[in-house]
Order: C-alpha cells, then sequence, then structure tokens
C-alpha cells in the first residue's frame, strides 16, 4: 500500500483523502472503513470492462453489496432527461442515506454522480474513482458537480465533496492519444498558474506522461491535486475569486469549444489554444516578458493539436466575446500570466486587444 501517494483535501467536515497509483482500487476497501453502509450503488461507464471488475471485485472482497447502474457516458449523460432515470434506480434499489453512490469513469460520469449524490434523500455520500486523465487532474477534485443546460455547460449544479477519490493510474491505459493530451493540457495549466519548477518538469517528462510511464505520470497527478487542494481549502465554494486562475486557457478554449459544437477539440486540447491565445494577449497587454512568452509558446506548439479551424471567421468570433452577456461595454475580463507561476486576472480587455493576440498567435507578429 506504501506505493501509493496519499493526499488530503481539507475541507472541514467534508475533508477528504485521495490515493493514487496503480492498482490503488484493489485497496478501496480498507479506506472506506468509516462508511456507516457498505451498499454500493456504482454509477459506471458502460465502456470500462476491466474497471469495473476490479471495483466492483474489490468492494465485494471487502463484504460491501452491490447494485450497479451502467450508463453510455459523455456530454449527453449530463442533461435532466438522461439522469432523471437514474434517480429511479436508487429509489428502487432503496437506496437510504448511509448508501454509497459510486463514479466510476471520466468527467462526465462524477459531475453525474456527484450530482446525484447531491440531490437524492437532500445528500448521500459518494466516491469518486476516475479513470479518464482529466478526471484524474482536475474533475475529481474540488466538489463541483454539475448538469448542463440547453444554454450553457454547468449551468446546474451543487457542491459536493466526495468521501473518498481512488485515481487508480493503470485505468488510463486503454485511452486514446487525445484523451491523453487533454489532460496533459491542463497539467500543463497548474505549472504555468501556479508553479514555475512543475511546469519544466512536465515540459521535460512530456514524452513520459503522454507515454503513461506510471512514477512519472503518478508524481505529476499528484502534484496537479496538491494545487487544485489547496486552492479549494482556501475557497471551497468559490467565492472569493481564488479558484478564478484554474480558468487560465478557458475563456477563448470555452468560445472554441462551443463554435465548434464540442466536436473538434478536446477540452484540455481547446485549453491548450486557449493558453496560447492567453499568453498572447499577456503579451499585448504588456504584462508577460517577451522571452517566457516565446519559450512556452513554443512546447505548447509542437503539442499535436488539431488546427484552429478556417470556417471560423477571427472578427466575428472576438465580437461575439465581447458582446456575450457577461462583457461589460464591449470589454470582457481574463486571466492571463505574468510570470511562469503568477496568473492574474485583468478587466478592461477590448475587441482590438484580442484582434493584438489573435495576430501575434497566428503571425508571430501584432501587425
Ligand atoms: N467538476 C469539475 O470540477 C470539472 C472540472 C473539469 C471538467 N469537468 C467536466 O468533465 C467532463 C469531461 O471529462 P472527461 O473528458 O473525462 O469526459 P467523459 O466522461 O466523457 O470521458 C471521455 C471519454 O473517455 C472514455 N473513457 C473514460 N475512461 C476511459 C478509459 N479508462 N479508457 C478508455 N476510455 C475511457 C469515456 O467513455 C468517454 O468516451 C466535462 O463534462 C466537464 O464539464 C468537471
Ligand atoms: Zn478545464
Amino acid at each position: 500500500m506504501s506505493n501509493f501517494k496519499k493526499l488530503l483535501v481539507e475541507c472541514g467536515s467534508n475533508s477528504h483523502s485521495v490515493h493514487i497509483g496503480a492498482g490503488a482500487v484493489a485497496h478501496i476497501g480498507k479506506w472506506l472503513l468509516d462508511q456507516p453502509s457498505k451498499r454500493a450503488f456504482i454509477l459506471v461507464d458502460q465502456k470500462l470492462r476491466a474497471p469495473r471488475e476490479m471495483l466492483i471485485t474489490a468492494l465485494q472482497r471487502s463484504g460491501w453489496e452491490i447494485s450497479e447502474i451502467s450508463v453510455h457516458a459523455g456530454e449527453q449523460l449530463k442533461d435532466f432527461h438522461s439522469i432523471y432515470p437514474l434517480y429511479d434506480r436508487l429509489v428502487r434499489g432503496k437506496a437510504d442515506r448511509d448508501s454509497v453512490l459510486f463514479a466510476l469513469g471520466g468527467g462526465t460520469i462524477g459531475d453525474a454522480a456527484g450530482f446525484i449524490a447531491s440531490t437524492y434523500l437532500r445528500g448521500i455520500p459518494w466516491v469518486g474513482v476516475p479513470t479518464t486523465l482529466l478526471a484524474q487532474v482536475d474533475s475529481s477534485v474540488g466538489g463541483k458537480t454539475g448538469i448542463n443546460h440547453l444554454k450553457g455547460k454547468n449551468l446546474i449544479g451543487t457542491f459536493h465533496q466526495p468521501s473518498l477519490v481512488i485515481c487508480d493510474t493503470a485505468f488510463l491505459n486503454t485511452l486514446g492519444p487525445r484523451d491523453i493530451l487533454s489532460g496533459f493540457g491542463e497539467m500543463i495549466k497548474y505549472g504555468l498558474i501556479f508553479d514555475p519548477k512543475f511546469f519544466q518538469f512536465l515540459k521535460k517528462n512530456s514524452d513520459q506522461i503522454l507515454n503513461l510511464e506510471p512514477a512519472v505520470l503518478s508524481l505529476a497527478i499528484q502534484k496537479c491535486l496538491q494545487w487544485k487542494a489547496k486552492i479549494v481549502r482556501k475557497d471551497a465554494l468559490d467565492r472569493t475569486g481564488i479558484r478564478e486562475a484554474l480558468n487560465f486557457g478557458h475563456t477563448f478554449g470555452h468560445a472554441l469549444e462551443s463554435k465548434t459544437q464540442y466536436r473538434r477539440f478536446q477540452h484540455g486540447e481547446a485549453v491548450i489554444w486557449g493558453m496560447r491565445f492567453a499568453l498572447a494577449l499577456s503579451h499585448v497587454k504588456k504584462i508577460l516578458p517577451s522571452p517566457i512568452r516565446e519559450e512556452v509558446d513554443f512546447f505548447l506548439s509542437q503539442l499535436h493539436v488539431p488546427p484552429l479551424p478556417e470556417n471560423i471567421i477571427f472578427p466575428e468570433f472576438f465580437k461575439s466575446m465581447t458582446q456575450d452577456k457577461k462583457a461589460r461595454e464591449g470589454k470582457i475580463h481574463f486571466v492571463l500570466l505574468k510570470n511562469l507561476g503568477q496568473a492574474v486576472s485583468l478587466s478592461g480587455i477590448t475587441y482590438k486587444d484580442l484582434q493584438s493576440a489573435y495576430k501575434l498567435l497566428i503571425l508571430g507578429s501584432q501587425f
């Protein structure tokens, strides 16, 4: 057991541990000894055969009684119509307030399970067993749960901390290269906004991480989650703005995802474009020294992210960003970089700033 890395997410009475490493799920029973009952309901991505077997075997070995709810994972799961029948399964299975809902899958399974757990009987415990890199480095920790509304992603949701999170890195072996790159994009974000040493580590070890080399991978996941846990500890309910730094690369990234109907880019790939754009904008706003922008942008440009689509007309794209309901008088705010490891939130970004940043990103010069 000592081979696993452990970290504590401190949120008062909602504090919980996270265990990271290849094969961690086999030990799950030992980390659940304080649960009042051993009745498990598992919301599982139906694609995941081996992880499902491993989780069920480990829980049964520790005396858990199991009911399984197998679903098609993906964004369409995060919808009222998709999750309503899942409450039915809990009701019919007589889940009570001591029953535990397990989420076995990527971020969509975690977001949906967390939401159901926080609303069923006004809240039952849940355990996250994330199986994508993105979910292991980001979405599984922080307690944000949610489903989508026609008008936007994650518009309906709650805060509900899990009781335990297991990041079994062996589960990641079946991910495709783009899924891995997507998680890597979020990892780089942590380095850029909080930790220059970690950024250099990621840069130096990018091949090992993209090839899922176990020791480097667990270390990198642990580092990301340490940063996420630190921010969550300071601002569990996302009220003070501290968590805003985590949106680095997301303003442009989200706009790109939505303009391409969530089909062209994996989330983390869009975030990589978003970070490149934010770096260019940081330079336009004269807050980031050129050599740093160039070093980071060169590294990001070497990752195999799909190119920006040719059918997006960027002047219109920027107009729609600055005319968005969140924009004030045609100005928006952005998380930018002042230095490696130092993010700042800057307001008053204009259409012209966005245009200049785009020119710098694409042509290598503003003019
Ligand atoms: N709650 C938060 O704080 C937070 C943070 C970031 C993202 N999110 C949410 O996370 C979601 C994206 O997460 P995601 O990319 O993990 O989504 P996902 O659950 O859709 O998984 C992506 C794909 O990978 C497959 N998959 C899962 N595990 C696999 C494995 N081990 N091997 C092979 N394939 C596997 C899934 O079947 C799916 O096709 C979004 O809905 C986003 O809003 C939430
Ligand atoms: Zn993200």
